[in-house]
């Protein structure tokens, strides 16, 4: 599978981010962070942000939910106009129903895997899944530094997924850098998640571009 790339604009500015969408350009994906201060120490945004954000930008949004009860909200922001919901298995209560019901609304489904959560008891939801999200940090802050003790995490994902002959895509979220993206990369991810390294560029199209020559070495 080609190497995606997913800017997170949660390192962008909030109060222009039709215009940072846009700074981005040559992305596959705009990575939206959504947090309520419960699953995560941290607050973002929600569903009216997201259909303004849909409506004011061509670039696919990939949303990222780190909140509680994604059973309930998860369908409420495909609606919004999310084209890929990421939920955090250890908020869902009923995984296997809640990416069905993704689907069934015409959106990529996904499920998120904090660093201490093991892919092992999951095997079994793999073929209900469109991609699954390793955390390369602990969810709720942009900035931190890659954890590279998930490396082997992230192979065995990926050879789990071979072995059922799945087609799902593998992403990373957290610490992804031009020094951190090819160590990814050769561990099996396809799809990576950058907040700092390109909002924090001097030109996030530019950062882009980088990111994925390194990750297609
Ligand atoms: C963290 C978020 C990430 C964050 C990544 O909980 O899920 O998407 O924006 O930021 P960087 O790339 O700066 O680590
Ligand atoms: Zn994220």
């Amino acid at each position: 599978m080609a190497v995606q790339i997913s800017p997170s604009i949660l390192s962008a500015d909030f109060s222009r981010l039709a215009e940072e969408a846009s700074a981005a350009a040559g992305a596959d994906w705009l990575h939206v962070d959504v947090m309520d201060n419960h699953f995560v120490p941290n607050l973002t945004l929600g569903v009216p942000v997201v259909e303004s954000l849909s409506r004011a930008t061509s670039t696919p949004l990939d949303l990222h939910l780190m909140i509680e009860d994604p059973d309930r909200w998860a369908p409420q922001y495909v609606e919004a106009g999310a084209d890929s919901v990421t939920f955090h298995v250890e908020a869902a209560a009923a995984p296997v129903r809640l990416a069905r019901e993704i689907r069934a609304k015409n959106a990529r489904a996904s499920m998120a895997l904090k660093p201490a959560t093991p892919i092992e008891p999951y095997e079994d939801l793999l073929p209900e899944l469109d991609m699954l999200l390793i955390m390369t940090v602990e969810p709720g802050f942009g900035g931190q530094a890659f954890l590279d003790i998930m490396l082997p995490k992230i192979r065995r994902t990926r050879e789990l997924i071979g072995r059922h002959g799945l087609e799902l895509w593998l992403q990373v979220d957290g610490g992804v850098s031009a020094a951190t993206i090819e160590r990814c990369a050769e561990a099996g991810a396809d799809v990576f998640v950058a907040g700092s390294a390109v909002y924090g560029a001097e030109d996030p199209a530019v950062a882009v571009r980088a990111l994925r020559e390194q990750a297609e070495k």
